[in-house]
């Protein structure tokens, strides 16, 4: 059994520019310190072991830059280079096109933009998809979550969702490639998009187990969401 991870890195991150200012180089490309948001991704799955091949998901038109990057910080033979899509989940289904992997093998799927993922919970993510066939690392929630209606002023509290019953999904997301495969073609011809693979795996009926994650791993997105990131990172 292998371990494969994809790094789904294709965002434009247009959240991440205050409103009206100038676009912004996608978030992943943004520097930490001094590497790169997604070299330091890359590197918490480098140093796993069990971590057999990486490949990254990215833009036709930043591939040179992302090549150049990795040549700069220090290529490893396990990364390989693939063409993303127009949303994740287009990002995902192409990559996992490229994986020469067995049904059975294990494949991890981690957003570029959440560099402070450990390795103890990737590798324990690792063990959960072992015996679940699919996990997730989640945390929970701690504000109070309702559902609303959108309306034209804002919204309307239509429920209160039990807060126990609430978990906030973060990466990475395993899952047997045999079964993240079968997902993604169902999605497809249903013509689902989801904002994880979770929920993809989920539509199958298929149970996904949840790894407690830390809200560390965060995703970052807005403005102001980098300075926590190396807030955090000096702490490593
Ligand atoms: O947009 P979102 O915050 O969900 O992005 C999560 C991850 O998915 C990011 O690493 C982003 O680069 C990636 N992504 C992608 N292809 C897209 C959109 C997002 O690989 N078309």
């Amino acid at each position: 059994m292998q371990v494969f991870v994809i790094i789904p890195a294709a965002g434009l991150g247009t959240r991440m520019a205050p409103q009206g200012a100038a676009a912004h180089a996608p978030k992943q490309f943004l520097e930490l310190g001094d590497k790169p948001v997604l070299i330091i991704t890359l590197n918490k799955f480098l140093q796993v072991p069990r971590v057999h091949r990486i490949l990254i998901a990215v833009r036709k038109n930043e591939t040179e830059r992302v090549q150049a990057q990795l040549q700069q910080h220090g290529w490893d033979d396990r990364i390989a280079v693939v063409e993303g899509g127009d949303t994740r989940q287009e990002s995902v289904c192409k990559a996992l096109r490229h994986l020469d992997a067995a049904d059975d093998d294990i494949v991890l799927i981690h957003d570029a933009v959440r560099p402070l993922i450990d390795s103890a919970t990737i590798e324990r993510t690792i063990d959960s998809v072992e015996r679940h066939q699919a996990a997730i690392v989640g945390v929970p929630a701690v504000d109070t979550i309702k559902q609303v209606e959108r309306t034209a002023a804002g919204a309307i509290i239509t429920s209160t969702i039990p807060r126990q019953h609430i978990v906030q999904a973060q990466t990475p997301q395993g899952f047997r490639c045999g079964l993240l495969r079968r997902a993604v073609e169902e999605a497809e011809a249903d013509g689902f998009i989801g904002t994880d693979e979770a929920s993809l795996v989920e539509r199958l009926g298929h149970e996904v187990a949840v790894v407690p994650g830390s809200p560390k791993n965060f995703k970052i997105t807005q403005p102001g969401d980098l300075a926590l990131a190396e807030f955090y990172l000096h702490q490593e």
